[in-house]
Order: structure tokens, then C-alpha cells, then sequence
């Protein structure tokens, strides 16, 4: 036919092959945010989805999956540990989350980076009907942009960062700070979650690309809002993402998830109160910081062994690189530690998944959860806490968030932590599993209130608006 009009470019495609150790391979749901979000939009409008099948060297062609034309894009063995372990996840993950780990910057890493962003670049160019609609996702595709407009001009491109983007002076510690900027400016529209972000990346395309013109680029100006590149305008915005809320909603409402959460309570010895932590297992997510608070809560007796169960289900993720290793072993020390202290023979206080699970299990244990305890230190926005929100259609419940969570700003009925503060964590905790329920009540609606109105579709439809031709109005 005469190509996609609507294509989302994404590292991974929202479906991974599992390659099971008897050799046979299936398709499962990926891991993470990103794909949670963007995946059912896209299936109630029809599209292309370019992406990674998430193992190395497999040659699919593409296939339709439930009205959407997923395209693999193939990565060696090589470039996986280079592009995708590498740069994208040992050097820009911790980069852009503040630092928290410390960023390798290896030129090696960044040559795979350039290389793997031009394959992205050319499957994409390759399937867009003219002037075609392309929404490129997140940091690890960064060069795109730009890439796929030297191929195509014809086409209108978006781009949109998942992750927080970085105050500038940890930005400009990048090396390849300035092709970066540039990358993004091939986009009409770049978007973030919070104004914050766009902030920084005006600051740092004036600074970086503003003043060398000389260097054989465009001189851009910036104005709010917009940077100015030649006569081109490269819009710069905040866009707030969210979930499937109502999708949710009836999950949680079904009797289905109604009774497996019943049933979750009744496996886990009818405890007086559950606490949940669900995370991808990554030393951003601060599943740390709130098993420490929870062991000196117990140690001090303000929690009481025999009456509160912990779950923590933590998806494995990027478990080659090593910054991920050691903070397993971390988490999982911690909550041998627990345990060996505090728990009775067939009572653990911590119980702890190292598995996915998927998303009507989750719903169930959302469901059952009295205290969810999410407590990034540094996350674009975090979805898990308006998961929980959205379950939550019987107003029971509380949660406890991390001001360092993007979703803090509009989750502002939360009881709302600095996880570095152990002792306000443990306070926190404290007021979430003893609230009065009048007042939890109060709070959920407050909650559901902003979660049920602020749904993905609202943030996919603010932005593919905004990237239109005719829009006009500030961003920011
Ligand atoms: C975050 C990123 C996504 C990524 C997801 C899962 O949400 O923003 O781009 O897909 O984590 O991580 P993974 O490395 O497994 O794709």
C-alpha cells in the first residue's frame, strides 16, 4: 500500500520474544511504562509501531497484532551490549535520573548509539506514507529525529521523553551533548513530562547550538516555547502522561479481580494491613529506602510483625548491566534481613517477587494493598501510583509517593515523601497504615478524581494536537 500514516518509533516494540530454555520462543506483553501507555492508544488507532522484538539477532518480518503493524527492528548481539546495555542504560539512564548512579561515558557505546538510531531512522523512513505522522519515543532514540528529517522532510515528527530530563549542568557533562540537542531539533514538536524539562532543553539549544553557527548547522533562536531553527519552528512542551484509567477501573471493578484480591489477602495469612511495592527492579525506583524505613519501623515497635504483610513484586530489568545486579543484591539482603528478624515459620513479613505479572493480577493486588508505597528517588512520571489510584473505585486505600516522582505534582492528595528523609518515610508510613478511614476516603476521591480525568488518551490527543501544523498557542 502507500505506507503508514501514523507510526510510533519506539526502542522496543510493546510485544517481546521470550526464548524459553527448551528453544521454543512466544510473544509477551513488554516491560515498563512506555509501553503501558502507548500501547492501548495505538490500538484503538490504527497505526504502525517500529520497534526492537527485545532479544538479539532474530529477523521477524512484520506482523499485525490486534490491528497494529508491528516492524522489528534487528539488533546484534553487539549492539545491544552497546547501544541498548550501554549508552542508553549506563550512560543516559543515570545521567538523566540525577546522577544517582554514576553515568560511563564510552565513545564505543556512543558510535553503536549513532548506528542503532539511523537503523530506527531508515525503517521508519521507509514505511511512512508522505507526510505521515511520526512520534518518536524516548531516550534511547534521540538521533532520530533528526535523521528521519534529513530522509524525509515530508513528514510531521513528534518526539516525546519518558524519563526526566536532566537539570544542565548534569546534561552538560554528556560529551555528545551538543549532537543530542540536535538530534531532537529535527522533531516540529518535543515533549516532556514536566515544564521543567522543557525548560532546560530551551536553555541548553540556545547554549550549545544558539552560538556555533559556525560549525557548518543552523544558528537557532529560542523564544518560549519555541526554538527557532532557520524557518523552521521546533515546538517545546510539557505533557504529563498517564494511563488507561477507565480500562482499569473495570478490571478492578470485575468479580474477578474482586475475589483474587480476597484471595491474595487470604494467602498472605488475612494480615490486618498489606503494604505493596510494584517496580520495575531499578536503583531509581528507591525499593531500598522503603525496606529500611520499614525494618527500623518494626525494630522500634511502631509496626507490628503479626499484623502487616509487605509484597514487593519487582519486574527483573537490564539485568546484564551491573548497576542493576548490585542493587538486587541489595534489595534482596534486605529483605532476607527482614525476615530472618521478624518473621514467624510460615508468616514472612516481606514477600518478594522477582517476576512480571500481569495486568489482571496486578489489579488484584492493587485491590487488596492498604499502603502502596511508592518512593523513587528520580522518576519522569511513574505510572504504578495512578495504577493503584485507578483500582481503587472503593475509595480504600492510601498512598505514599515520592516528591521526586513526576506524578507528585499532580497527586498532590498522596501523602507525599522525600524518600532520601527516612525519617519522614517512616512517618509517612505510619500515618498511611493507621489513617482514620473518613480521611482515606477523602483523599482517594481527591486522587481519582485527577486520574480518571487525565487519562492517556487526553495526553496522546494534547500532544499529536499541539504537533499539528496550525497549532499555535504556548506550550509552556
Ligand atoms: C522505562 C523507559 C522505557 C523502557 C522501560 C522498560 O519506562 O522509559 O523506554 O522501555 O523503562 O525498560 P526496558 O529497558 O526493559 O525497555
Amino acid at each position: 500500500g502507500g505506507g503508514a500514516d501514523f507510526i510510533v518509533v519506539a526502542n522496543r516494540l510493546p510485544v517481546d520474544l521470550e526464548r524459553l530454555p527448551d528453544g521454543t520462543e512466544r510473544w509477551k506483553h513488554s516491560p515498563g511504562g512506555l509501553v503501558s501507555a502507548l500501547e492501548p492508544f495505538l490500538r484503538s488507532h490504527s497505526g504502525a509501531w517500529v520497534g526492537w522484538p527485545g532479544v538479539p539477532d532474530v529477523n521477524v518480518d512484520k506482523f499485525d497484532e490486534d490491528g497494529v503493524w508491528l516492524h522489528p527492528v534487528t539488533l546484534s548481539a553487539e549492539e545491544v551490549r552497546d547501544y541498548y546495555e550501554g549508552f542508553s542504560n549506563a550512560t543516559l539512564w543515570p545521567l538523566y535520573h540525577d546522577v544517582v548512579a554514576t553515568p560511563v561515558f564510552d565513545r564505543s557505546w556512543w558510535d553503536a548509539y549513532v548506528r542503532v538510531n539511523r537503523r530506527f531512522a531508515e525503517a521508519s523512513a521507509q514505511i511512512a506514507a508522505p507526510e505521515a505522522v511520526v512520534w518518536v519515543q524516548d531516550y534511547q532514540l534521540q538521533l532520530v529525529p533528526a535523521m528521519l528529517r534529513e530522509l524525509r522532510p515530508d513528514l510531521r515528527i513528534g518526539f516525546f521523553l519518558h524519563i526526566p530530563f536532566p537539570p544542565t549542568e548534569l546534561f552538560m557533562q554528556l560529551p555528545w551533548r551538543a549532537e543530542i540537542i540536535r538530534g531532537l531539533l529535527g522533531a516540529d514538536l518535543v515533549g516532556f513530562h514536566r515544564p521543567g524539562g522543557a525548560q532546560n532543553y530551551l536553555w541548553l539549544a540556545r547554549r550549545l547550538i544558539g552560538l556555533e553557527p559556525s560549525r557548518g548547522a543552523v544558528g537557532v533562536r529560542t523564544r518560549p516555547g519555541v526554538v527557532q531553527v532557520g524557518d523552521r519552528s521546533v515546538r517545546v512542551g510539557a505533557f504529563p502522561i498517564s494511563i488507561d484509567a477507565s480500562g482499569l477501573d473495570t478490571i478492578a471493578r470485575s468479580k474477578e479481580t474482586m475475589q483474587r484480591a480476597r484471595q491474595v489477602r487470604a494467602d498472605l495469612g488475612n494480615p490486618r494491613k498489606i503494604i505493596l511495592g510494584v517496580d520495575r527492579l531499578d536503583y531509581t525506583k528507591g525499593i531500598d529506602l522503603r525496606l529500611y524505613a520499614l525494618h527500623e519501623l518494626l525494630t522500634e515497635g511502631r509496626v507490628d510483625p503479626s499484623e502487616v504483610a509487605m509484597v514487593q513484586l519487582a519486574t527483573p530489568s537490564r539485568e546484564r548491566v551491573e548497576h542493576y545486579q548490585r542493587m538486587r543484591s541489595e534489595i534482596e539482603q534486605m529483605v532476607s534481613r527482614i525476615n530472618g528478624e521478624f518473621a514467624r515459620v510460615g508468616r514472612p513479613v516481606v514477600h518478594y517477587l522477582h517476576q512480571s505479572v500481569d495486568r489482571k493480577e496486578l489489579a488484584a493486588f492493587f485491590s487488596a494493598a492498604d499502603v502502596m508505597l511508592v518512593t523513587p528517588v528520580r522518576d519522569g512520571m511513574n505510572l504504578v501510583c495512578k495504577e493503584y489510584v485507578a483500582c481503587r473505585h472503593d475509595l480504600g486505600g492510601a498512598l505514599v509517593l515520592s516528591e521526586f516522582a513526576g506524578a507528585a505534582a499532580e497527586l498532590t492528595s498522596a501523602f507525599l515523601v522525600n524518600p532520601h528523609d527516612l525519617d519522614g518515610v517512616k512517618n509517612a508510613m505510619h500515618a498511611a497504615l493507621t489513617i482514620d478511614p473518613a480521611e482515606g476516603r477523602r483523599r482517594m476521591r481527591a486522587l481519582r478524581r485527577q486520574v480518571l480525568t487525565h487519562d492517556v488518551d487526553r495526553w496522546a490527543r494534547s500532544f499529536l494536537d499541539a504537533l499539528r501544523p496550525s497549532t499555535q498557542e504556548a506550550l509552556i
